[in-house]
């Protein structure tokens, strides 16, 4: 209480006094001397005062002078006389006395203690003799005060639990406990004890606010403290079962796994050496994640090492084995020889922890061999033999009766689980020399032609050769022979000047494992004999076909072109042209003149040179006359069937024109039906069509009825009339079959047959829609032609280019009966003419009886 409030209480009081005296006595009492006596201020004889706060206790003499009050003081509880502050400084002591001017002595307590409280005796003498005494009493009081109540209480699961709540407070206080809100009684799980509340066998749920409640009954004073209740779990480490395996010279990583509340920190320590990984070099350690790590482990990594895993609950730890795996070295492959049939075997060393698995792969396979015998060849054994100790294995390849086929490279491959290793070694087998890839025993030459002769010897190690000739002889005194090279390969070069070298040589080849000798005859070749027979097999007015009988030669020394000279007679043979043929091919001449008289001979050819003429033979070519019989070209069979109902198309070769140019084909059919087995024409049926166009081998018959059978003749005409007609048979296909679409048909060179078939029904959209898409087919082959055009000098743009810059020429090319200055192969291809992206082929076929010319296409057809 402050000097003011002390004054304000005493006025207060005095008024009190004043009201409650009569006056009388108050006027009676100021009249007379006053008894003295001490008075304390405030007044009461107990003051209850909480602790903490200050006082200020005021010993006021109530007497008539003042003066006369002497040896004031203040007694504490323990009879001391309480000191004066005489030194005003900054430390104040607990409780100090002060003289105020009216002599009144006031006592200070600071900060009031507990241990303060008690009776309080002020006592002074007046006028020398009268003992003056008033005593107080201070109580107090203690406000509620935890005094071990930490907010945060960490329990630790399955351990008994006290939860701290320490209260203080004067008077006591009681208390009580709530949990989540809810009282709590004392029973099986909780105990409410003094100062703590006890839970039994902590459990996870236990976590939560708990409210320590305290009160005081007769101050009603309350105070609740929240205690947050965190369960903690120990750490529990997993343990691991087996060893760690990490591979030496790689970086590994070892988990150590724990559990517990709150999340456990790790530390790890090698057994052996109790060093501390956490900041060891070449190891690293998350404290957070358990997991270590090894930087380019080395062997002396093995070993034990123990993880801890702490949290506030405890630690736990456990040990780990680490193995370290070192990868498979290969510490020896060494090429290895054999001879042919004898016993081979490879070794190969290797290194590794564990000791690696060797084996052996010939480069030639993919698959490496097996343990033990080979299924497919049990003469190869692979066996191994490991030494865990030293980390060697010992693989071994054994061949026994090895073949030549064994020769070859071999890789060994060591593997482990830290990987594999691989090298190269060589096994080769040694054998005698052999003349397996020399397939002629005979060499030829002619006019002193130099020849070589060669002896190539197979063999391991490499044969050294010589030769002998005439029985035992040498040959190093010759200078028509040279010898090039002595092993494996050695040629003889010979210039045979005489008959002396046209003679048998003989090759010796040997090396370590034998000798073996090749003869090798030089013989003399000559130009083929005359052409044996001469035989005309078919002419017409300008062409003719020979039967010929080429003379019979050496096979190594083959006939290989046959030429004929022919003249008019009354020419000579100076004058004669000339063509030539391979053997075996049709021999045909054309462009002969017709009804002219005309004499063949014949020479055949060989490597040597040109034979002699012979086989004189004469021919006069026949008037010129009608074009030989078309033939039409349909499949074997009776008919042919149309894969159209209304259309079919007409294909056929050319026939020989003899002598003039065939200017049209006729094409006449009729519908037939077949009456007990035979064919019977419907006259009425019949229609006829001339095709004018030059060239022309394909033509469509249009407008036909469906399922029905056709017979269609074809005539070929020239300026002499027309040829006999050639025939066949076709049906037309179903009508269903048949798809009732806009056909745009090319049909021959340089025009464009357009055979509609007009929608029926409800095919109109579809039919659009292919319409659309043959359009599209179209622009892309344009697009197509362009290209080619452009890259590789082909296509139809390209072609009608050129066309327009070399028609001429192309023109006289394409006319049958030209001059024949050059051998005509059976087929001879005439590429490219090339006509609205059509590829036409001419070819002369003899089908036995007369000479037909062919033309016919490649390239996109008429069916869309
Ligand atoms: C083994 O043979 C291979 C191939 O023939 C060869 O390249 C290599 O140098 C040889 N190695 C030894 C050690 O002779
Ligand atoms: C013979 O062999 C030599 C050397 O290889 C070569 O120069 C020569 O042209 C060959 N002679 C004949 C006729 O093949
Ligand atoms: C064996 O002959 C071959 C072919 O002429 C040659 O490439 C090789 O070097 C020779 N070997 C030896 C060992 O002379
Ligand atoms: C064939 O005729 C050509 C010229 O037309 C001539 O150069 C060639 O020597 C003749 N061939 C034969 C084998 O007569």
């Amino acid at each position: 209480m402050s000097a003011a409030e002390t004054s304000i209480c005493v006025s207060v009081l005095c008024i009190y006094v004043l009201r409650a005296t009569p006056p009388s006595r108050v006027f009676g009492h100021l009249a007379h001397a006053k008894e003295p006596s001490l008075e304390i201020m405030p007044n009461g004889d107990t003051q209850t005062r909480p602790i903490g706060s200050s006082i200020i206790l005021t010993c006021k003499p109530n007497v008539d002078d003042t003066k006369l009050i002497k040896d004031m003081q203040w007694i504490d509880p323990q009879d001391r006389v309480i000191e004066s502050l005489n030194t005003p400084g900054h430390s104040k002591p607990p409780m100090y006395t002060e003289l105020l001017q009216d002599n009144s002595l006031s006592l200070f307590f600071n900060s009031l203690q507990e241990q303060q409280a008690g009776k309080y005796t002020c006592k002074a003498t007046y006028a020398n003799s009268i003992q003056l005494q008033k005593s107080v009493t201070i109580d107090t009081i203690v406000a509620i005060t935890w005094d071990n109540a930490p907010p945060n209480q960490y329990p630790i699961l399955g351990e008994d639990y006290a939860i701290q709540c320490k209260v203080r407070a004067r008077p006591s206080p009681s208390v009580d406990w709530l949990y989540n809100g809810e009282l709590i009684k004392t029973n099986d799980h909780y105990i409410i004890d003094t100062y703590a509340l006890k839970i039994k066998n902590v459990q996870e749920s236990d976590d939560g606010i708990y409210t320590c409640r305290a009160y005081v009954l007769t101050t009603g004073e309350l105070k609740e403290r929240p205690i947050r209740v965190e369960v903690h779990i120990r750490p529990t480490v997993e343990e691991l079962s087996s060893p760690v395996d990490v591979i030496e010279g790689e970086d590994a990583s070892i988990q150590c796994k724990a559990h517990g509340k709150p999340p456990p920190k790790f530390t790890w320590v090698k057994s052996l050496t109790h060093q501390n990984l956490s900041n060891a070099d070449g190891f690293g350690v998350d404290s957070d994640t358990g997991v270590l790590t090894i930087t380019n482990v080395n062997r002396e990594d093995a070993g034990e090492y123990q993880c801890t895993a702490t949290n506030l609950a405890g630690q736990a730890n456990t040990n780990i084995r680490v193995n370290v795996i070192v990868k498979p070295k290969i510490m020896e492959f060494l090429n290895s020889s054999v001879v042919q049939d004898k016993e081979a075997s490879l070794v190969c060393k290797a290194f590794g922890r564990p000791p690696p698995q060797v084996t052996f792969r010939k480069l030639t396979n993919d698959q490496p061999y097996a343990k033990g015998a080979q299924l497919d060849d049990d003469r190869i054994i692979l066996t191994n033999s490991a030494d865990d100790i030293t980390g060697e294995t010992v693989g071994r390849l054994t061949i026994s009766e090895s073949l030549r086929s064994n020769d070859g490279l071999y890789e060994c491959i060591a593997e482990n689980a830290g990987g594999e290793a691989r090298r190269n070694g060589h096994l080769t087998v040694e054998f005698p020399p052999s003349f397996a890839s020399m397939p002629n025993t005979s060499v030829w030459s002619w006019e002193q032609k130099p020849v070589n002769i060669s002896c190539i010897a197979e063999s391991i190690p490499n044969a050294t050769i010589r030769w002998t000739v005439h029985g035992d002889q040498r040959i190093d005194n010759d200078n028509m022979i040279k010898q090039l090279g002595n092993g494996p390969l050695s040629t003889l070069m010979i210039v045979p000047l005489d008959k002396r070298y046209y003679t048998t040589y003989k090759c010796i080849a040997s090396n370590a494992h034998g000798t073996r000798e090749r003869n090798i005859e030089l013989r003399e070749a000559t130009k083929p004999g005359e052409v044996l027979q001469a035989k005309m097999a078919e002419i017409t007015a300008t062409t003719i076909r020979f039967d010929l009988v080429p003379p019979s030669t050496n096979p190594e020394l083959p006939v290989r072109t046959i030429t004929v000279q022919y003249k008019e007679e009354g020419q000579t043979w100076m004058q004669a042209r000339n063509k030539t043929w391979t053997v075996d091919s049709f021999y045909v001449l054309e462009g002969l003149k017709p009804q002219t008289s005309y004499e063949f001979r014949f020479a055949a050819r060989n490597e040597v040179g040109l034979g002699n003429w012979g086989a004189y033979h004469q021919e006069i070519t026949p008037v010129r006359t009608f074009p030989n019989e078309p033939k039409i070209i349909t499949p074997t069979g009776e008919y042919d069937l149309s894969r159209f109902n209304t259309r079919y198309e007409l294909a056929w070769l050319a026939p020989a024109d003899n002598g003039e140019p065939i200017d049209m084909y006729r094409v006449k059919y009729c519908q037939i039906k077949r009456v007990s087995g035979d064919w019977q024409l419907l006259d009425d049926t019949c229609r006829a069509e001339d095709v004018k166009t030059q060239g022309r081998l394909r033509h469509w018959l249009k407008n036909l009825s469906s399922n029905t059978y056709y017979k269609v003749e074809l005539m070929a005409h020239n300026a002499m009339g027309f040829s006999k007609p050639g025939s066949a048979k076709f049906k037309t296909a179903m009508e269903s079959t048949d798809l009732n679409l806009d056909y745009n048909i090319v049909t021959s060179a340089g025009d464009i047959d357009t055979t509609v078939v007009h929608h029926q029904g409800p095919l109109v959209s579809s039919a659009a829609i292919i319409g659309i898409v043959i359009a599209v087919l179209f622009i892309i082959i344009i697009v197509i032609d362009v290209v080619c055009c452009c890259a590789h000098k082909t296509g139809i743009i390209y072609y009608v280019c050129e066309r327009s810059r070399r028609k001429p020429v192309d023109e006289e090319d394409t006319k049958l009966g030209r001059d024949e200055k050059e051998p005509l192969k059976e087929e001879k291809k005439i590429t490219p003419i090339i006509d609205s992206g059509l590829r036409r082929e001419t070819s002369i076929t003899f089908d036995g009886k007369r000479s037909v010319s062919k033309t016919g296409f490649v390239g996109k057809d008429s069916a869309v």
